[in-house]
């Protein structure tokens, strides 16, 4: 079975199902296993030094021979580096967010390289196709992570009618469905965080994995009290701390965190504050704001790597709260290709011609 869009033509994959990078989850293995199942998978370069980027590409290469793409942030001291990375290593795609930078994307393009960044906004989406990009995934608000405002249903077929650029939905995709519906919208394709996580190759521990099959969408909610932008999550005893912790504590908890971080990643204090003033340059955040940003990674990590889902956070979209099996990459590809296709002959069955009755 095949599904040709404009995405599988960019990108060079069978099916138009991306896996999205998500910070300490989208690794070598997971990439791998989305790309040889037919979908096209992104490495979370956004939480790796560039040298963790280079060794992530090499293990992808070892274990794939289909294309993939990288994801990281362009405002980041390591982005250049990481750009050349790309270039030599011939990647298919990269995806960003925010703050992107006109140069480097010039340098990936000039290369040959898809330039595929993620928005939630419409003027973020015009902006991003002015700066270069190839298609834009747009993220609705059901989505995991950082998130906007407005919901897939609205925020696609508006971005849709104002670009001539293939457009990718995402945010609270999961099944064929959901697919048939987002290409009748007129989206090239789906990308999907959360449902890869929630996959056997995913490295998130079981116990966390089982938090995020025990959520109900009402408990996935959207909070800035983690690094001041607006990201949804699992509400969990450690959210429920955040969200009604003072000004004072909060400080505390950002300062502890950001200097432990700092310690883990090599990357030094100073080199930290400097990627965090960068930041609330371009996001306009307070200072408080952007030191709170520091405790983010901690917090993550504590879930996602070590396993303990209650001290830790839980990114992650609303469609968590409907998904209730950890199958493999395999399965999910090709559950969501043949429910696409079943949907689309039965979609075709109500315009078909009735034979005559007489
Ligand atoms: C645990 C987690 C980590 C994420 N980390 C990143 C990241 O590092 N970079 C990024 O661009 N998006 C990140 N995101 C957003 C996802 O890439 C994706 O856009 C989002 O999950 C799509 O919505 P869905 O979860 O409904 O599929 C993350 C999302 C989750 C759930």
């Amino acid at each position: 079975m095949t599904l040709p869009t404009a995405l599988t033509e960019l990108l060079g994959c069978r099916y138009p199902i991306i896996q999205t990078a998500m910070g300490w989850v989208a690794d070598a293995n997971l990439v791998a296993a989305t790309c040889n199942a037919g979908g096209f998978g992104f490495l979370a370069g956004a939480v790796m030094t560039p040298e963790e980027v280079e060794a992530g590409i090499t293990a992808i290469r070892e274990r794939t021979a289909q294309p993939f793409g990288v994801n990281f942030h362009m405002y980041t001291p390591g982005a250049d580096r990481i750009v050349d990375i790309c270039v030599a290593h011939k990647v298919r795609a990269v995806s960003y967010s925010r703050s992107p930078a006109p140069d480097k994307i010039e340098k990936l393009k000039a290369a040959g390289i898809v330039c595929i960044p993620t928005v939630g906004a419409l003027k973020h989406a015009i902006k991003a196709v002015e700066l270069g990009a190839d298609a834009v995934v747009i993220q609705g608000g059901e989505g995991g992570g950082h998130t906007g405002a407005v919901a897939s249903t609205i925020l696609l077929p508006q971005v849709v009618d104002a670009l001539d650029v293939p457009v990718v939905a995402a945010g609270g995709f999961k099944d064929g469905r959901s697919l048939v519906a987002a290409l009748a919208y007129g989206a090239c394709g789906i990308a999907m965080g959360t449902r890869f996580l929630m996959s056997q190759e995913s490295p998130v521990p079981e116990l966390t994995k089982a938090r995020y099959v025990a959520a109900v969408p009402e408990t996935i909610i959207v909070s800035s009290k983690l690094d001041g932008i607006p990201q949804r999550m699992i509400n969990n005893p450690q959210l429920h701390e955040l969200e009604n912790a003072s000004a004072l504590r909060m400080l505390w908890l950002a300062l502890c965190n950001g200097l432990a971080f700092s310690k883990v990643t090599g990357e030094g204090l100073f080199s930290l504050l400097s990627s965090g003033w960068k930041m609330k340059k371009a996001t306009g955040m307070t200072l408080p704001q952007t030191l709170m940003a520091a405790n983010a990674p901690m917090m993550i990590q504590a879930a996602m790597v070590q396993g303990h889902p209650d001290e830790g956070v839980l990114p992650s979209g609303q469609i968590a709260g409907v998904i209730d099996a950890i199958p493999s990459c395999e399965e999910i590809i090709s559950g969501i290709v043949a429910q696409a296709h079943e949907r689309i002959a039965s979609l075709g069955a109500l315009t078909a011609q009735r034979p005559s009755q007489d």
